[in-house]
């Protein structure tokens, strides 16, 4: 048990996936996982531990955001002994050739800041995704006549930004899409020599201003989290 997970030592997988919505753990658990049990509630971020395919997986929380994100990863992590951790959420996909509902597989995670940046002073630390997950996830997304993009994504603090220079400079250099938590969850992973990756699904785009329903947010989260549990275990 620690200050934010009510778990007991054992209840937590090695294999973590994490969105950011507590409500869509429940959900994923009880449509992919064999005997789902709740293994957290503190603060409503739920987590639940069952088995995909004979392995022992959990699906919990990480609340929106890298200041939550943080504090659930460090956890999950040091405390719990997660090993491989998957992101799985929504993107505003910035390049032109990005529509709704494609997956990006987040190569590497740009940020102007994350919880972890006083730790390395002048340094630009370069979060990246681990790359055995990230070439699994491709060859998973592709066996399901996915083909996702992969490179580079933009971690921000904040959803409603209004800096349209920056937007247009990460543009310019090939940035795929935004979201808000793949940064510091690359870079908690890198400090403590776990697996991570970020697998995002375009929810909406910050040239067009387009964005998906619900329905088709639901139909899209199904694919990430096959996605993700196949790389998991590939
Ligand atoms: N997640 C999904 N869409 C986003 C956007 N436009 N900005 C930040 N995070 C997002």
């Amino acid at each position: 048990m620690t200050i934010h997970i009510g778990a007991n030592p054992g209840e937590i997988a090695e294999t973590v996936l994490m969105p950011g919505d507590p409500m869509r753990a429940k959900w994923a658990a009880e449509t992919f996982l064999t005997d789902p049990v709740c293994v957290n509630r503190v603060r409503g971020m739920l987590g639940y531990t069952g088995t995909w395919n004979g392995h022992r997986v959990t699906i919990h929380g990480s609340g929106m955001g890298m200041p939550s994100l943080s504090i659930y990863a460090n956890e999950l992590i040091r405390d719990f002994g997660a090993k491989t951790l998957i992101r799985i959420g929504s993107t505003g996909g910035m390049q032109d050739h990005i529509r709704l509902r494609d997956i990006v597989l987040a190569m590497t995670a740009s940020s102007l800041s994350t919880p972890s940046k006083g730790l390395f002073g002048d340094l630009n630390f370069a979060p990246c995704a681990d790359y055995g997950l990230l070439a699994a996830a491709e060859r998973s997304a592709r066996a399901r006549g996915i083909v996702p993009h992969v490179g580079g994504i933009y971690s921000t603090d904040s959803f409603y930004d209004e800096r349209p220079d920056l937007t247009a400079q990460m543009t310019r250099h090939g940035v795929l899409a935004v979201e808000m938590e793949a940064a510091e969850l690359y870079t908690v992973a890198a400090r403590h020599g776990a697996r991570a990756l970020a697998v995002l699904t375009v929810s909406d785009h910050l040239s067009s201003g387009a964005a998906l329903t619900s329905d088709d947010r639901e139909r899209s989260f199904t694919d990430m989290v096959e996605i993700a549990l196949s790389a998991a275990f590939a």
